[in-house]
This record gives structure tokens, C-alpha cells and sequence, in this order.
């Protein structure tokens, strides 16, 4: 146990289309090194924990399962990371932090499940230093074709909250940011997960995938999001604004 590294378990902890990639790369939009960032639905903890030992950041990670908030504690001390990661439980919409606490504050992945999007928005930007970044790689809708269940995030519709991008950038300006960049991640998605797809013809599931946190309807689950990427109802956008 004493020899675990952050890449043996890389394949789990990282709940988003495209992993660490795709982290890196939004890590990589500002000069992160070394800075204070806030994991806004951190899952199990990977991107916090690519950001401590990547980018020398020091890293708090809030979600709301606590199961989730348990297990990224024990993953930061199996990769030895516990000294900087901290993760909380809690609502991204009642953040337990002072006002400013942050020089970064980070979300990947976890907005679709949130209804109130100006709550979401508004706490992110009040717990943000003046100067600070806010980071995001999101999947939002496009276009008015209906939406088929079950998704990676909810079994049925009950529990998806999608909303289109000009939303998102209205709740995020309203809430005192500015925008400084947006990236269409989309055809990213799909050349990765075209990729997955042939894979798993010719392999059975990795024992150490998402397919451990989706269950059984992992396919179905990454079949109808791959399908919405295609057929545009669906983007994936990633991106900056600075308070
Ligand atoms: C798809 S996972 C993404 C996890 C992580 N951001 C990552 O990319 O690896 C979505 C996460 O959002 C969390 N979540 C959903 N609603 C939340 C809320 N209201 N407050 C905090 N976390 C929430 C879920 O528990 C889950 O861990």
C-alpha cells in the first residue's frame, strides 16, 4: 500500500468527460502554480489531487456525499497528498467558506444536478478573491431537442438540471465576474469516448473505471451523452472568467 501512486488510480478518480486531460488543459489556461483552490463538486478528489502535485496548489474539495468526501480523504493519504487536500462535506449552494477564502475556484461536471443556478453561481463568486479565477468545464444544453435518460449524472429528468450556455454565462456575469474565455470542448468528448467505445469492443470494462461509479448502465448512460454530443443537443464547453 505504501507504493501507491497518483497514477494507479487515475482511471477512477477523475468523474468528467476526458479525466486528467482535460484537467490538465484547464489548469493550464491560467498560471496556477502554487495557488489556493476550491474544488466546487469534487467527487473523489482527483483534480485536487493533479492540482496539488502537478501545479503545487494547495486544494479544498467540497460535495455533497460524504461517501465521495471519505474516500478522496483516504485516496490523498494513499498518495500521500493529505498535507495539501482538505475535503468537505457540503452544498455548493451554502459554501462554508469566508468570503474571498479562494484564489481559484474550480467546477467541473457538477452544475447539471444543482437547480439553482444563481445560488451555484453567486457563492462561487463570493468565495473568490478580487482578481481571482474562476474555472469551469461544464456539459450544457444546445438547441430544444429533448434530452434521453438514463445520463451519466441522473437516472431520469427528475434529477438534471441542464441549462444553455448563455444562461451560464448570465447567472456567472450577474454574479460580478468577466468573462475571459470559452472553449468548445465537444468534439473533444466525442473523439474520446468514439475512442472508449472501440476499445470496450475488443476489451472488457477496466476493473478500475468510472464504470465502478456508473454500475451496470455505465453503457447506456455513456451512449445516450455520446449521441447527444453528436447530434448537438448536447456541448461541452470549458473555460475562465477572473473577479
Ligand atoms: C460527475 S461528478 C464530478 C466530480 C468531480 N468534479 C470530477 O470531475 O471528478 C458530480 C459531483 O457533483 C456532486 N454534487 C452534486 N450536487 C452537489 C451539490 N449541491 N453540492 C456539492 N456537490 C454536489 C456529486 O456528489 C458528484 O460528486
Amino acid at each position: 500500500m505504501d507504493k501507491v501512486k497518483r497514477s494507479d488510480i487515475a482511471g477512477v478518480d477523475e468523474f468528467h468527460v476526458r479525466g486528467a486531460a482535460v484537467s490538465r488543459e484547464l489548469a493550464n489556461s491560467i498560471d496556477i502554480n502554487g495557488l489556493n483552490v476550491l474544488d466546487v463538486g469534487c467527487g473523489l478528489g482527483g483534480p485536487s489531487r493533479m492540482l496539488a502535485e502537478e501545479y503545487n496548489c494547495q486544494t479544498t474539495g467540497i460535495d455533497l456525499s460524504n461517501e465521495y468526501i471519505r474516500t478522496a480523504a483516504k485516496l490523498s493519504q494513499l498518495v500521500k497528498l493529505q498535507d495539501k487536500t482538505s475535503f468537505f462535506q457540503g452544498d455548493a449552494t451554502q459554501l462554508p467558506f469566508e468570503d474571498h477564502a479562494f484564489d481559484v475556484v474550480w467546477t467541473q461536471h457538477v452544475q447539471m444536478n444543482i437547480p439553482d443556478k444563481g445560488k451555484f453561481y453567486s457563492e462561487i463568486s463570493r468565495v473568490l478573491k478580487t482578481g481571482g479565477c474562476f474555472l469551469f468545464y461544464e456539459i450544457l444544453k444546445k438547441g430544444d431537442g429533448e434530452i434521453g435518460y438514463p445520463m451519466p449524472w441522473a437516472s431520469d429528468d427528475s434529477h438534471s438540471f441542464l441549462f444553455m450556455a448563455e444562461e451560464m454565462d448570465g447567472f456567472v456575469t450577474g454574479s460580478g465576474l468577466t468573462r475571459i474565455q470559452f472553449k468548445d470542448q465537444t468534439q473533444a468528448g466525442i473523439d474520446y469516448f468514439e475512442a472508449l467505445v472501440n476499445k470496450l469492443k475488443e476489451f472488457r470494462p477496466p476493473k478500475m473505471g468510472l464504470n465502478v461509479l456508473m454500475g451496470e448502465t455505465t453503457k447506456p448512460k455513456l451512449m445516450n451523452l455520446l449521441t447527444h454530443l453528436k447530434e448537438g443537443e448536447l456541448e461541452l464547453i470549458s473555460g475562465v472568467y477572473r473577479k
